[in-house]
């Protein structure tokens, strides 16, 4: 078996390898094939994988790759991982919006529009070179991209986001439940998702009397997690929210706040970074590396394997994961990438029927999905009409002339990476 690593030169890359010796009996004798656009990342991020392999006896061979083609022939399964433009992109993502009062953000808004103006291209690329390869994508934003290679393409895709692993966790934590017994159905859209069903040891739970009953916290936020925010959202609705919800519906504020922070999330990554690397490089050279956690944690890369093992061992496992929604929800197109609980195995992710998205955010959620697909289009085309139509689609965006000149900054700040504009 061969898994191709479109981005193993990113800072995500020791979770990865983490996952990947997780599983290793699963998927003993494996060729990990890494691609970067960055050598002298790539090579770190193989000599650790590599250490990290032989410390651990995980039959696999790694391979480094400067071109995108020798890495991907012959590929089973294809892990595409990049920001395009790295965080240099990321972070003008996040600030042209918010120059025009608009929540600046990496996958939601005008922000994740620009980063899918720039991902969508190399998917297609991925994705012309794929064969029968199954695409596991975490690029974002994972549903626009997903979308674009499904639509476009005839690969095979899985979108994927950990999000729901760590919203599930935080919710754990705020209704005083053991998280490792809980199942939520997380249904909606990438970043956009909604539970109404939540089972611990597979009883349902009734979540309107506990949200009725929860205390809002105070405090405790991170760039992550507004429990805050979250649980006065919850309350309102009756059932659990994605943590993402924070920018829809308390948009003015959060845009103030952005603002008074005064960096943006890239640059604050990008400050961290050099030391990161430090840490990673001086342990890559040891005989049984241990390189920090601070990036990408343990679930990324865990899920990312997980659900190449539930596709090549034919699993049938119940993963969350974005996929043609097929009906799983009513209320959404059946074309439409959704998010939604999905038994994954060897013909792919099949999803599970999940009815109606509740009232109070269906039009939302509705509307999220119009931007998407008009976005999908955009990115693919390079048409600046279409481009235009999905920023005015986008509930954050409330003028015309905002979503002209958030596109018109946009287009030119990313010029290098916008082959099809
Ligand atoms: C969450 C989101 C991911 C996103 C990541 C960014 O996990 O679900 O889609 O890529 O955050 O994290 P960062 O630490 O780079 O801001």
């Amino acid at each position: 078996m061969k898994i191709a690593i479109v981005g193993a030169g990113s800072g995500y890359m020791p979770g990865v390898i983490r996952g990947l010796l997780h599983r290793a009996s699963d998927l003993a004798g494996a060729e990990i094939a890494c691609y970067d656009v960055d050598a002298a990342h790539l090579e770190v991020m193989t000599r650790l994988a590599a250490r990290m392999f032989a410390a651990r006896s995980a039959a696999f061979t790694v391979t480094a790759h400067a071109e995108l083609k020798p890495a991907l022939d012959g590929a089973d399964y294809i892990f595409t991982t990049f920001r395009p433009g790295g965080l240099t992109a990321r972070h003008l993502d996040e600030s042209i919006p918010l120059r025009h009062g608009v929540v600046g953000q990496e996958t939601a808004g005008p922000g994740g529009f620009l980063m899918a103006l720039r991902s969508v291209p190399v998917l297609l690329e991925v994705a012309a070179l794929a064969g029968d390869a199954w695409i596991v994508n975490y690029t974002n934003p994972t549903n626009i991209v997903t979308d674009a290679v499904a639509r476009y393409t005839g690969a095979r895709v899985i979108g994927l986001c950990d999000q729901h692993v760590g919203d599930t966790e935080m919710w754990a934590e705020l209704l005083g439940l053991p998280f490792e017994r809980l199942e939520a159905d997380w249904i909606g859209l990438n970043h956009a998702t909604w539970a109404e069903r939540v089972r611990l040891d597979g009883v349902e739970l009734d979540l309107p009397a506990l949200l009725e009953d929860l205390q809002i916290p105070g405090g405790g936020a991170t760039p992550w997690r507004d429990p805050t925010r979250m649980a006065e959202l919850a309350k309102v609705l009756g059932f659990l929210p994605n943590s993402y919800a924070k920018y829809y519906f308390f948009h003015d504020e959060v845009v103030a706040e952005l603002r008074a922070k005064g960096t943006t999330r890239a640059e604050d990554i990008l400050a961290m970074l050099p030391a990161y690397y430090d840490q990673v490089t001086a342990e890559s050279v040891k005989d049984d590396p241990d390189p920090s956690r601070e990036r990408g944690g343990g679930e990324h890369g865990e899920f990312a394997v997980d659900t190449i093992c539930a596709l090549a061992g034919d699993e049938r496992r119940r993963m969350i994961v974005n996929v043609r929604n097929n009906g799983a929800i009513s209320s959404l197109e059946d074309d439409a990438i959704v998010e939604v609980p999905a038994l994954v195995g060897r013909a792919g992710p099949v999803p599970l029927t999940m009815g109606a998205l509740p009232r109070p955010v269906r039009g939302l959620t509705q509307a999220i999905h119009e931007y998407e697909r008009l976005a999908a289009d955009a990115a693919v085309t390079g048409d600046r009409r279409t481009a235009l139509q999905a920023l005015l689609a986008h509930p954050f965006v409330r003028s015309k002339h905002t979503a002209q000149k958030i596109l018109d900054e946009g287009l030119a700040a990313h010029r290098d990476h916008l082959p099809q504009f």
